[in-house]
């Protein structure tokens, strides 16, 4: 058991959710959606990553969403912050230790099909990793050897499509390229993911998708489209454009998130 997770079970008590999500780039306010939550902030759990990039503070939500005991996680580490691409590691491995079993993550991403316009949410179903790191290098014995065949998991992403046609979302799918970052992507990069069969790009969720395989956490991955990948129609991201446009993904977020819970088991 980590040390993190020892004191979040004290301040849990009898709340055991079963369900957590991570909340990328500016989708920090979809966690006051959570009803009277238990706050505890990653300075306080031994080993969680203070995130130091703009658009994510680094806190846990325990509470209910639509009834429904989950732990929120407000704020990622990114590996290009500290070139370490196991620097969740220490939050996968105290889900895994608390007995979550379903893991939502979400990130911020840049469109790589014209018609994924910003605003639109996309449910990740594969991955491809292009960043050249693995979260589970010097991982020991076999544990490194993950399958990854279906790392996303099938009855989430079925729950999630089933939530977003109740609350009239329109989700998109497709595959999410890890591109290490910080900087972004040249046109001719975005062109190449292009030519791979990806539909999206971005900086995050892959090591923590490894990892949550590693300790057998059933994942999920959503990204809000915040940008055209670089070069589409002449886009040029930044890291403001991520911020201003992911904020206004929050409502949905909320709503479809909410209408998972609701169905949660
Ligand atoms: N590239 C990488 N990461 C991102 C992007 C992008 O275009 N948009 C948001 N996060």
């Amino acid at each position: 058991m980590t040390p993190a997770t020892r004191l979040l079970k004290d301040r849990l008590g009898a709340q055991s959710p079963k369900v957590a999500i991570i909340l990328g780039s500016s989708l920090g306010p979809v966690a006051d959606a959570v009803t009277a939550p238990l706050r505890i902030s990653y300075k306080d759990l031994p080993g969680f990553p203070v995130p130091r990039i703009s658009g994510h503070s680094g806190e846990v939500f325990a509470g209910a969403l639509a009834g429904k005991s989950v732990l929120i996680l407000r704020g990622r580490g990114h590996p290009y912050e500290q070139g370490d691409a196991a620097i969740m590691r220490p939050v996968i491995e105290t889900l895994a230790d608390l007995g979550i079993m379903q893991l939502i993550i979400t990130n911020a991403a840049g469109s790589l099909i014209p018609s994924m316009r910003p605003g639109s949410i996309m449910l990740i179903t594969d991955h491809i990793n292009f960043s050249g790191m693995n979260p589970l290098i010097g991982e020991a014995a076999d544990h490194g050897f993950v399958p990854m065949t279906a790392a996303y998991d099938g009855r989430l992403a079925t729950a999630l499509r089933s939530a977003a046609q109740a609350e009239k979302i329109r989700l998109h799918e497709g595959t999410y390229v890890w591109f290490c970052g910080p900087s972004f992507e040249t046109p001719a990069e975005i062109r190449m993911a292009q030519g791979w069969g990806a539909h999206a790009v971005g900086m995050s969720t892959v090591p923590e998708v490894i990892l949550a395989r590693r300790f057998g956490l059933r994942v999920a991955g959503l990204s809000v489209i915040t940008n055209l990948g670089a070069g589409i129609e002449g886009a040029s991201p930044s890291h403001g454009e991520t911020k201003s446009e992911g904020v206004k993904a929050v409502g949905d977020m909320v709503k479809l998130l909410s209408r998972f819970c609701v169905g949660a088991t």
